[in-house]
């Protein structure tokens, strides 16, 4: 019998996968995701998955109805479930992705950028979601299913010329692929896996620690910006942002708590100096560009200031002398940190202006309202600007929609969301 595991049964892809089993027959008991050890018993048992999940021993179907529906039809046809739907066995289509040499089977419903992250290919992207475009990409052959996503991201006229978003486009059938532009402007760092010693830890807010990792003589290169993906002993490995400039010999994370977060509520419960951490990477393309000449924003919201930081030290370091707005979005003046070292920065630099901005504590010291709001305020026209974003889904997507009205180009744009992946919904 199936399980569907759910942490509300109002949520809509719930209600409909299993008022369609009920019409076809088909048994199933409901499981609490809400549950802290069920939820633990499905990320150890299928990894993190997007609710509701359809399970039956070690196979599932996760995410939204119309994706788990074909899985789930082609799974009753192997184990010769309820008659009336259990079709012929699907065969599984096939992803070709000229770039990579690469031609290999892909499961229904997942996505190109999924089935290829998978397989290592590194295709280019940055939010997952649908939102940034950095996974634009021109369908050689085939047809798909586009996902939700922002028409900045992909446009009627870019979707009209054949162009789709890898992260959003679910194959109907064999489909080819080729991503655009170069390799994705992904600068060229060597991948490497570390083992690290935990240098010093400290209090940055009520939330957010800064951890300093120790190299010990180890090469770790990266462009400012990237991330890096932390791993502890037991539990699952996340990306952190690097908040220092490359050229600094120990490594500098910023991490938030989140309430719930398995790594992050571990790391801030318990690690040490002196504990050891693998540390995988560089990774991501929303980095420093360092020949572009036009003025760059950059935003923050919460911890997302460490790759801000990297990014905004390293232009100054360089000596990159455009205008340079940063913006810093919290909620309240508890979460501010680094002023100092930021006005310090502004004391030494004339072409460098910061912002924080407070949306929920009205007060006279700092702007108030939306991160997004207050850029949109200030400026009207992004027109041959470059920004660079990092922080929580909410703050990025706002402030996406904000620069794409004011003329910001989308190859202008280099966004880094903060979230754990697979639980991150298309908009
Ligand atoms: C490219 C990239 C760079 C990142 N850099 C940083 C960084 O520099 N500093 C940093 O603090 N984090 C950063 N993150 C986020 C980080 O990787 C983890 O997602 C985060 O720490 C939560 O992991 P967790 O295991 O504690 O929580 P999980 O166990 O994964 O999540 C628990 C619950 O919290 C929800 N959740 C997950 N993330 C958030 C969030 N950000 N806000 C609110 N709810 C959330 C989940 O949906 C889930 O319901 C980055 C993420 C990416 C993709
Ligand atoms: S990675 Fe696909 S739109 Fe951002």
């Amino acid at each position: 019998m199936f399980s569907i595991y759910t942490a509300s049964s109002a949520c809509p892809d719930f209600r409909a996968l299993t008022d369609w089993l009920v019409r076809e027959g088909v048994p199933y008991t409901e499981k609490d995701l809400s549950d802290r050890t069920v939820l633990k018993h499905i990320r150890e048992q299928y990894g993190d998955c997007v609710a509701p999940i359809t399970a039956i021993g070690d196979w599932f179907a996760s995410g939204p109805f119309e994706i788990q529906k074909p899985k789930i039809e082609a799974k009753l046809g192997q184990i010769g479930g309820a008659g009336s739907i259990a079709g012929p066995e699907v065969q599984y289509p096939e992803l070709h992705i000229p770039q990579a040499k690469q031609v290999f089977n892909i499961e229904p419903g997942q996505t190109i950028l999924s089935a290829a992250l998978v397989k290592g290919i590194p295709y280019p992207h940055c939010c997952r979601s649908g939102q940034c475009g950095k996974c634009k990409s021109r369908l050689l052959e085939g047809e798909v299913s586009l996902l939700g996503h922002t028409e900045f991201a992909l446009s009627e006229e870019e979707k009209a010329n054949g162009l789709i978003l890898a992260c959003c486009a679910v194959p109907k059938g064999s489909v080819s692929v080729e991503w655009l532009g170069p390799h994705h402007e992904k600068p060229h760092h060597s991948e490497r896996r570390l083992q690290c010693r935990v240098a010093a830890i400290d209090t940055a807010t009520h939330d957010i620690l800064r951890v300093r990792l120790a190299l010990d003589g180890q090469p770790f290169s990266f462009s400012a910006g990237q991330h890096a993906r932390l791993s502890l002993e037991g539990l699952p490995a996340r990306d952190y942002s690097m908040a220092n400039r490359p050229d600094r010999s120990e490594l500098e994370f910023h991490i938030r708590r989140v309430p719930d977060g398995e790594t992050s509520s571990f790391i801030h419960a318990n690690l040490k100096p002196g504990d050891s951490i693998t540390l995988e990477g560089p990774f991501g393309s929303s980095h420093l560009r360092q020949e572009h000449s036009g003025p760059i924003l950059a935003v923050a919201g919460g911890s997302g200031l460490a790759p801000i930081h990297s990014i905004v030290a390293t232009a100054l370091y360089l000596g990159m002398d455009q205008p340079i707005h940063v913006y810093f979005g919290v909620r309240t003046e508890q979460d501010l940190y680094m002023l100092d070292h930021f006005q310090s920065l502004v004391d030494t630099h004339r072409n460098l202006r910061f912002t924080p901005v407070l949306s929920d504590q009205p007060t006279a010291h700092y702007r108030t309202g939306m991160v997004s709001d207050a850029i949109a305020e200030d400026l009207e026209n992004l027109n041959e600007w470059k920004a660079y974003i990092a922080g929580p889904p909410p703050m990025v997507k706002a402030t996406t929609l904000v620069l794409a009205g004011a003329r910001l180009q989308s190859r202008n744009l280099h966004a880094d969301v903060f979230f754990t992946p697979e639980e991150h919904p298309h908009p």
